[in-house]
């Protein structure tokens, strides 16, 4: 294998042209595998966790399908990548439990190679339990170096050796490699990474570090490229965006991807209440293009939780802020994420926190039981809440969500809908989103999929609606 080892000059290539040098070396690897098999190699891309990893995994199919690889569902494939979350402890079980079961496929098919990536990687624990436990592991990296997901399939095939490559840091962001999108006609763009605000609950800073904006004429450079692609809705990802910093703030950049021509819709995600400016209020609600939805976590409505939380905010100065936002763009429609459970929460904190779901009323609220991770400070604080009380306190706030979402204020009116896909359930119905992020179910067939069509709201199904195209 030596003469096709990298030569001095192929390790100074600068990034991603380096990456691309790896892509063409795997592409001959597995055009000669291919041969000697007489079939075609199959890989499989399995995402845990937030939108910002599912960005993550079309870029390492957008680089496997570059080398020669074809997509399949099947877990059971020649190249099986896990892309991790460790934001919560049950998302760290699924992925053992996916282990458990690829061991066997692993051992009928000696083509297969297995890789795992993203945060749960970060966690030297981690590595330390896939060392001992999961030998059949071939390539391993984390979040700093996804990029580099060739150079290390190139390592491994000439070396032969599990190749474990995790980063603690790393201050390059390296884009413009090949992407695989779900969906031809929309996008994220990542604006920023990692994040600065350590919430006392939250593993996410030490797992992708520090925070680094993209420079906006790199973001806008990808916008123009993704609407030349037919692309008509992004979302700008960050863990944080509101405290983007790439020489121009979130608000500005905002503005500037609304002039890209051919983009229809724009999004954001996450905001951070205590960043939220009054700069980003006026941007949201004078452009057309930005969505008027706002994904708002607040994680608790108790002022000494969000305290003990590191939050930053305040119950009151939350729900001023919401007032504020609801005062410029009344049709806002708002989401959120909520923590039960967090150390020291008592009944009185957790009725606020119900309180606060009924006078904000929020479309959605995705609900968490607080998971204990190591590492982060609320993991030793005293007063750890028993299961069984957060299993009292769990439905009760469903049922606040529930009762205090407006969302059927909606019915009857008439949206435009992305329409994104053939009904899973009911093939003679498309479903797709208006933008307020609803979803929305219609009479419809293939050749709407990724068109604007106006659609009545005819029926509000929880957290659904059952519509006709006018
Ligand atoms: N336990 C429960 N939920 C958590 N989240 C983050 N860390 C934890 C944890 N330790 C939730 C927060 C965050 C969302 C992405 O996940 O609500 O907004
Ligand atoms: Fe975690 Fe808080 Fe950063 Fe969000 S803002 S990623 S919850 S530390």
């Amino acid at each position: 294998m030596d003469n096709i080892l990298n030569t001095k000059s192929d390790i100074e290539l600068m990034e991603p042209d380096r990456q691309f040098h790896f892509i063409n070396l795997c592409k001959k690897l597995v055009l000669e595998r291919k041969a000697e098999l007489g079939r075609n190699l199959t890989y499989c891309v399995v995402t845990f966790g937030c939108q910002m990893n599912a960005h993550d995994s079309e870029k390492l199919k957008g680089i496997l399908e570059e080398i020669g690889y074809e997509e399949v569902e099947d877990e059971n494939a020649d190249f099986i990548i896990y892309n991790t979350c460790t934001v919560r402890e049950n998302a760290n079980l699924k992925l053992y439990g996916h282990l458990g079961h690829l061991k066997n496929l692993k051992a009928k098919n000696p083509e297969m190679i297995v890789c795992l990536c993203g945060c749960m990687m970060q966690e030297p624990q981690v590595i330390e339990n896939i060392r001992k436990k999961y030998r059949f592991v071939d390539i391993v990296f984390g979040t700093h170096n996804i990029y580099k997901l060739a150079e290390l399939i190139f390592k491994y095939k000439t070396g032969g050796k599990t190749i474990i490559e995790v980063l603690e840091k790393n201050d390059a962001i390296v884009e413009a490699l090949p992407q695989k999108r779900k969906y031809s006609f929309k996008s994220g763009i990542n604006i920023m990474f990692g994040c600065n605000n350590f919430c006392t609950y939250c593993i996410v800073p030490y797992v992708r570090g520090r925070e680094k904006s993209r420079k906006p004429e790199e973001i806008i450079a990808e916008a123009e490229a993704l609407a030349r692609a037919g692309v008509k809705e992004i979302m700008l990802l960050g863990q944080n965006v509101n405290s983007y910093d790439g020489g121009i703030s979130f608000p500005e950049l905002l503005k500037r991807v609304c002039k890209v021509d051919g983009i229809k819709r724009i999004r954001f995600m996450t905001s951070h209440p205590k960043d939220l400016s009054d700069e980003l209020i006026e941007v949201m609600a004078s452009e057309e293009k930005v969505c008027k939805h706002l994904h708002l976590p607040v994680q608790s409505g108790s002022t000494a939780i969000l305290n003990k939380m590191n939050r930053r905010y305040t119950k009151e100065s939350y729900l001023e802020l919401v007032n504020k936002i609801k005062k410029a763009m009344p049709d806002i429609s708002l989401t959120t994420d909520i923590i039960v459970g967090f150390p020291g929460e008592t009944e009185e904190d957790f009725e606020d926190t119900l309180d606060i779901v009924k006078k904000v009323g929020y479309d959605q609220a995705y609900t968490f039981i607080y998971s204990k991770r190591t590492g982060t400070p609320a993991a030793t604080m005293e007063n750890q809440v028993p299961d069984d009380v957060i299993k009292e306190r769990f439905p009760k706030l469903l049922k606040a969500v529930n009762e205090n979402n407006h969302i059927d204020r909606y019915t009857g009116q008439v949206k435009e809908v992305l329409v994104e896909e053939i009904n899973g359930q009911d093939t003679s119905l498309v479903s797709g989103r208006t933008e307020e992020s609803l979803t929305v179910h219609f009479k419809g067939e293939a050749d709407l999929i990724g068109q604007f069509v106006n659609v009545r709201l005819d029926e509000c199904k929880g957290f659904y609606f059952m519509g006709t195209r006018v």
